[in-house]
């Protein structure tokens, strides 16, 4: 087995896009950024992704609750949308205030400027311990505000090579944070039986 940090360095080639994730419950809206989501399905009649989301995220029960959440594609010039949603918690603020937004077929909120974005019932949920990893059906899919040419979708390492020098020690402590809170938690997954799909 190689050490750890270069264990943990070969897994980051894995990185999805980094996303945008939304959700609302009883009226609260909020969203967060994910660099953890993928196609979960090869069939195009039956679409679905699927995204993990830490559990000390105020989203996490947005999103489990209600059971629905939309994904957003972003675009390579969307610093600062992921500065603001993925920096903060909404559990104090309205992170969506100054976002243009508009409730989606799901009634979760869908943001005007994305790269595209995908509104998902969640189909069933994976519990890592720390995290759940959400299996979501798409049920509705449109493209941002602006008119083509779109443009390219954020990467992760575009997003961390080219993110505002200033926003680096905050981002390391985050993901500092979230890696103790993880390392605590990983080893006691909890087997979830998602709703309608009991035995
Ligand atoms: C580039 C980037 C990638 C992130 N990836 C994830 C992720 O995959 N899963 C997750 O739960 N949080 C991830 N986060 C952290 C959350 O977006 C962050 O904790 C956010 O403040 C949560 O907001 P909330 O508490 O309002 O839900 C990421 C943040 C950034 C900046």
């Amino acid at each position: 087995m190689l050490p750890p940090d270069q264990t943990y360095q070969l897994l980051r080639n894995l990185t999805s896009p980094v996303v945008a994730v939304t959700s609302e419950r009883d009226g609260k809206e909020n969203g967060m950024i994910s660099d953890a989501a993928i196609r979960a399905s090869i069939v195009p009649t039956v679409p679905r992704l699927s995204v993990y989301v830490h559990k000390f995220n105020f989203s996490h029960d947005l999103i489990f609750d209600p059971g629905r959440f939309v994904l957003h594609l972003l675009h390579d010039k969307q610093f600062d949308l992921i500065h603001r949603l993925g920096f903060v918690s909404g559990r104090d603020r309205d992170k969506l205030a100054d976002v243009p937004h508009h409730r989606g077929v799901l009634g979760a909120p869908v943001l005007d400027d994305c790269y595209a974005h995908f509104e998902c019932r969640v189909a069933n949920v994976m519990d890592t311990g720390s995290s759940t990893l959400f299996l979501g059906d798409v049920v509705e899919v449109g493209f941002g505000a602006a008119q083509a040419p779109r443009g390219e979708v954020m990467t992760a390492s575009h997003f961390r090579t080219n993110m505002r020098p200033e926003w680096l020690k905050e981002y390391q402590a985050g993901l500092e944070t979230a890696q103790r809170f993880a390392e605590e938690r990983s080893r006691q997954i909890r087997a979830v039986v998602w709703r309608g799909l009991e035995p």
